[in-house]
């Protein structure tokens, strides 16, 4: 600690010395080599920063948790910009709404907060896919994060739309972005290429302009910093609290002899996976060891400081010894709740940083108020085999052997594939995937009897029954591409043949499913009620809608939504999809409802999608508070 302090000083004293030579109302952002620190306007400048992401807020709150984060005493903020997020169909790009980022930059700006961008255009973050679009994996072995020429070519092509956005909004040119990140710990992924970075070098040169500060990021090992820095790229580490810390930046030091320490993620917390444990990573020692690093006078960004939700499909997936996709909460155990709330740790880290800068005066902004709106009673649709007019309106493709969801251009959610049994199946017959093609879950249905579920990884084999001509449905459900690692070509849908006793299942139709354009244009609600199926007198298994209403009370409050009795599957609010519940598997228990998206004056519109099988009683319920954990409600 001591030698830690005694550098801090010494830093800073060097660097007074240099803003003497500074021109007077010039803005500059720059690394000063000689002293070890980054230069601002001249001056000696240290950034204290958290990373949030815009894509897992909704737009009405951005300048809430950005007001929150600059109370804390933060500098800076650490911002990925989600490729795929704004250009989910090639050459279509999307700039508004929840996706306006330079909206996002200017409220930012307005707050005083600077920006570190990392505009990937690979950026993992447990989002789906890493942030790279779907349709790249129209070419069926492209080589991504790689020179492959196909692959290279819609870099270029998005990058030339994003940069040129950025550019007026880079310090120097008079708006908030201090440094931009190439790529996303490159070193950790297999590919090592070097004319891959180098082509990126070229692309962020020549739209951010050489004056720009361009920086990596690698996990803290040797072969991460070999493969994933390059020369004129600032290479910095990214570690959490349990590393230690004169190790890491030593090692940062070994790439990078000059200028100054940066943690570039620094980890408040961690993700969880369905399946997994909920993450809690102590506030203690997380503020202990952010003041080590202040105090050596280093540059830390908190990962995450709000980490917000994963809404729709957008969560990721890992790929390590099975499939392991990331609940619909990226609450993150970060400072900022995923309602973007103060938590206890926010306030430790508040008090680590008094002790380096002048934090602003006034009060933190209080938590959003938040409302239980109690039980609301839900009612049948129908189920999924009896609604394809609906939800399919262009019909089936129909194919001799399964098509993949990128072989039909559907990119996310769900998509039905539809046969007939090849004979009878008197005694159960197994289903089984060889080839382990099932991506992700298969929830298959006998003229129109559910039967049980294939998954990924895990269930390759079921049993089913039926007479020879009997409709088969497969609905496959896509529960988020990888986002990490070699396995992030992840396509989707059945990838390889169904095999029913020694039969292989021929002959099907594939459903494209718009749910979303179903739901969005005013359905089930826009059908008459005369077509919803009296109560009760449907077996309630399998793939099925059911809806309700929240009558709307004046109030329009954050909220928590739990489905406890129910099993699994995706929920929609007035249009809205707010993710995917699981709560058999946890450990998230509730979701995140906004209070913005209430209406106060008309009836809230509650549409579920169960996938396994609703429980007797149709109802689901609007806590006030969260519970991210199976066993422990957070407080
Ligand atoms: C663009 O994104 C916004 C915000 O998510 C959305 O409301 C809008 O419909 C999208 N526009 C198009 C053309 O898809
Ligand atoms: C950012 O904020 C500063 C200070 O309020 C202002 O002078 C500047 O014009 C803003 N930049 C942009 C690009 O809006
Ligand atoms: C960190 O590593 C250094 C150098 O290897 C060692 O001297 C120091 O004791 C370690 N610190 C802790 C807290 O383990
Ligand atoms: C699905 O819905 C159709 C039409 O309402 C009905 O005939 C069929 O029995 C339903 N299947 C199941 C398993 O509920
Ligand atoms: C399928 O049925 C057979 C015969 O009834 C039984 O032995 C086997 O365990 C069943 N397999 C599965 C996966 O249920």
């Amino acid at each position: 600690m001591a030698a830690g302090v005694l550098l801090f000083v010494a830093v800073n004293l060097a660097c007074i010395c240099v803003s003497g030579n500074l021109v007077s109302g010039e803005r500059s952002f720059s690394i000063d080599y000689k002293n070890n620190c980054f230069l601002k306007d001249g001056k000696p400048f240290q950034y204290i920063s958290g990373s949030i992401h815009y894509s897992r807020i909704p737009q009405y709150y951005w300048k809430d948790r950005l007001v929150k984060m600059y109370m804390t005493g933060l500098n800076a903020i650490q911002v990925y910009v989600p490729w795929n997020f704004h250009e989910a169909v090639q050459g279509i790009y999307n700039f508004t709404g929840d996706r306006d980022l330079e909206h996002f930059l200017d409220l930012a700006n307005q707050t005083g907060l600077l920006v570190i961008l990392r505009p990937g255009p690979y950026i993992c973050a447990e989002w789906e896919m890493g942030g790279l679009p779907a349709w790249l994996l129209q070419k069926p072995n492209i080589i991504l994060r790689s020179a492959d020429t196909d692959y290279l070519q819609a870099v270029s092509n998005w990058l030339a739309v994003l940069l040129s956005k950025i550019k007026p909004w880079l310090y120097i040119n008079g708006g908030n972005i201090i440094t931009v990140q190439v790529e996303n710990e490159y070193g950790s992924y297999y590919a090592c290429d070097y004319n891959y970075m180098r082509h990126l070098w070229t692309l962020f040169r020549l739209f951010l302009g050489e004056d720009m500060v361009l920086f990596t990021t690698d996990g803290n090992t040797d072969r991460e910093m070999r493969c994933g820095t390059l020369e004129g790229l600032y290479a910095t580490v990214d570690f959490g609290t349990d590393t230690n810390i004169t190790e890491a930046f030593s090692r940062q030091r070994r790439f990078e002899p000059r200028g100054p320490l940066v943690n570039s993620e620094f980890y408040t917390g961690w993700l969880d996976h369905w399946g997994d444990q909920h993450a809690v990573v102590d506030a203690q020692k997380v503020s202990r060891v952010l003041g080590e690093m202040l105090a050596m006078g280093a540059n830390v960004n908190m990962y995450m400081f709000e980490g917000g939700t994963n809404f729709g499909y957008w969560n990721g997936a890992d790929h390590d010894t099975r499939f392991r996709p990331v609940v619909t909460s990226y609450d993150y155990d970060a400072p900022l709740s995923e309602a973007g709330d103060p938590t206890e740790k926010l306030l430790a880290i508040r008090d680590v940083i008094k002790q380096f800068r002048d934090i602003p005066s006034g009060p933190m902004p209080p938590a959003t108020p938040k409302f239980a709106y109690g039980f609301v009673t839900l009612r049948k649709v129908g189920n999924i085999s009896s609604l394809l007019n609906t939800l399919s309106p262009l019909g089936p493709v129909r194919s001799q052997y399964p098509l993949t969801f990128e072989e039909m251009k559907q990119y996310y959610g769900y998509m039905l594939y539809r046969t007939t049994l090849p004979r009878d199946l008197s005694e159960p017959t197994p289903l089984i995937s060889p080839l382990n093609g099932i991506h992700d879950r298969a929830y298959v249905s006998v003229n129109g009897v559910f039967q049980g579920l294939l998954e990924r990884d895990t269930a390759l084999v079921m049993n089913i029954t039926g007479q020879q001509g009997d409709t088969v449905d497969i609905l496959v459900e896509n529960m988020g591409r990888v986002n990490f690692g070699s396995k992030i070509n992840d396509y989707k849908g059945l990838l390889s043949n169904l095999i029913l006793g020694r039969d292989v299942l021929t002959d099907w139709k594939i459903y494209p499913l718009d749910i979303d354009g179903a739901i969005t244009g005013g359905w089930p609600h826009s059908d008459s009620e005369q077509f919803f199926p009296p109560p009760h007198k449907e077996p309630s298994v399998g793939p099925a809608f059911y809806t309700g209403t929240l009558q709307p009370n004046g109030l329009a409050w954050d909220t928590f939504l739990k489905l406890y009795e129910w099993k699994k599957g995706q929920v929609w609010i007035n249009g809205v999809n707010m993710g995917r519940y699981w709560p058999a598997r946890g450990p998230q228990q509730t979701l995140y409802v906004p209070g913005p998206l209430l209406s106060t004056t008309v009836p809230n519109v509650i549409t579920v999608l169960e996938l396994e099988g609703a429980p007797a009683h149709l109802r689901v319920l609007f806590m006030d508070r969260p519970q991210l954990s199976a066993t422990a409600p957070k407080s």
